[in-house]
């Protein structure tokens, strides 16, 4: 069956690739959970071969999944995974190695434990700590991390809780994902204990705001336990400076937190890795495999500075599971620095392409995609008719489309692109996304396909000229070069 379902992928990923593909099928959500649902209806057909049944239950998945390798996919944070990695997963789900425990996992614990060690040494930490942990997502690594980070300040927390008196605050930029709001909120700490800094004209954090505000929460009785770059932010992709944000916590006793889940991967690149210049002052990052090194989801590392930071996040007892006072047992055991307890063998598929192929992959697939990125941004930096208003500091590049032949104004515009997203999307050849910056909508592309070509971005520009053009109620726009 595993080979089926090999033949299967390498028939999607061919037409994947395929210059006119689609990047998916023109169904609608409630017609592809029909498909889900009949396909189970028909499981009571008895005269059916099992092998030719499962043929067809996975050619269905496929034909109706999204394209993510075809080079005109620039939307999510999710990568076209390496193809190789497919037979990894395979193994994996069939063997169920349980992570909870290194005895029930030996060889995945393992990988886990190398993989935890090499990507330390790839931030500059040398000593040879098991300092970390894989866990189910980056969203569930800025949690983990931001409890470690209370329970080192607040270290009665754990057990009795927060006191209204002691107001936790957690400070960072607006630009920041979701889910460090989202902590803060999950955890107890409130919400509104998360101070915003605002953005440069590049939107970073504005580091020269950040040590008055934490003075300012300290003075009104604030205890700011926790800071968080973003590298990048998902907004726009921009990168804080984690240096000098890691000078301000040093001075002022704060934990640092970076979310590089999209950006650490740059550390493997001679050439990017500047761009993270001080993440190994960080007290913890969290790293996702699964955006910039192109293994599945899931596969996040949180890893922490010091070996004692990692396990603070979580103390509890269980005598069922693992030894509470054999501490060589503790670093092996995955489920006392996780959230999790049963968990997948989630380093398997990044040890397995990294073995396969070498560190030097991934520096070159990420130096690809910012290359395609930089390159969009010079191409729609060179047209009369797209605004770009932030030069990329990752693979991600905003814009949007504004001819400036006809003055439209905010609302306008806004309208504009998001009628042009919903075209595209409906003509299904190219996929991006949006977002909103400052009250104003902008397209948004993640360069994330290191298939894609130049002339995939010349045909998306082509087709939201079109497609802008006639909203318009006019002639596509043609590029026109400035000044
Ligand atoms: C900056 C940042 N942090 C956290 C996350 C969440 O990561 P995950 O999707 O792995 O939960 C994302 C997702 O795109 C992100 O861009």
């Amino acid at each position: 069956m595993i080979e089926r379902a090999g033949s299967v992928l390498e028939s999607f990923l061919a037409a994947s690739s395929e210059p006119d593909a689609k990047f998916r099928e023109d169904l609608a959500a409630d017609q592809i959970e029909k498909m889900a649902e009949t396909a189970l209806v028909e499981t009571s057909r008895v005269d059916m071969d099992p092998a030719e049944r499962a043929t067809a239950l996975l050619a269905l998945c496929a034909s109706v999944g999204v394209k993510l390798h075809s080079p005109n996919y620039m939307g999510h944070q999710v990568p076209p995974p390496i193809p190789a990695v497919a037979a990894a997963e395979a193994l994996i789900a069939g063997m169920n190695q349980g992570l909870a425990v290194n005895e029930l996992s030996p060889f995945a614990s393992a990988m886990e434990r190398v993989m935890i060690r090499r990507l330390r040494q790839v931030i500059g930490w040398t000593d040879a700590a098991v300092a970390g942990i894989c866990t189910s997502g980056g969203t569930l690594a800025n949690t983990t991390a931001i409890l470690a980070a209370r329970n080192r300040a607040f270290p009665k927390a754990w057990k009795h809780g927060i006191t209204r008196e002691e107001r936790p605050v957690l400070m960072t930029s607006i630009d920041s994902h979701y889910s460090i709001a989202r902590s803060m909120g999950v955890l107890g700490l409130g919400t509104e204990n998360l101070v915003t800094i605002p953005v440069d004209d590049r939107r970073r954090m504005r580091v020269d705001r950040l040590e008055s505000s934490i003075n300012q929460q300290r003075d009104s009785g604030g205890q700011v336990f926790c800071v968080v770059a973003s590298a990048p932010a998902t907004p726009a992709g921009s990168i804080d400076d984690i240096d000098a944000i890691a000078d301000v916590c040093e001075r002022l006793g704060v934990w640092l937190h970076v979310d590089a889940v999209h950006g650490a991967s740059f550390l493997f690149s001679e050439h990017l890795k500047s761009r993270m210049r001080g993440i190994h002052r960080a007290d913890s990052v969290a790293w996702d495999a699964h955006k910039m090194l192109h293994v599945p989801s899931l596969c996040t590392f949180l890893l922490y500075r010091n070996l004692t930071d990692s396990f603070l996040a979580f103390e509890n007892r269980a005598s069922y599971l693992f030894d509470d006072d054999d501490q060589h047992r503790a670093v092996q055991d995955g489920a006392k620095r996780t959230f999790e307890c049963t968990k997948r063998a989630l380093a398997a598929p990044l040890w397995f392409v990294w073995a396969l192929y070498g560190h030097q992959a991934f520096a070159e697939i990420c130096e690809r995609c910012v290359w395609l990125a930089e390159k969009l941004y010079s191409l729609l930096d060179e047209s009369t008719d797209f605004q770009v208003p932030y030069v990329p500091d990752s693979n991600i590049v905003c814009f949007r489309y504004a001819p400036t032949v006809l003055p439209l104004d905010t609302m306008q515009l806004n309208d504009l692109q998001q009628r042009i997203r919903q075209q595209l999307l409906a003509e299904r050849d190219f996929y991006l996304t949006q977002t909103t910056i400052d009250g104003q909508i902008f397209l948004r592309t993640t360069l994330i396909n290191p298939l894609t070509e130049d002339r995939n971005l010349l045909n998306l520009l082509t087709a939201i000229r079109r497609i802008g053009g006639r909203a318009l109620g006019g002639e596509p726009t043609t590029q026109r070069q400035s000044g």
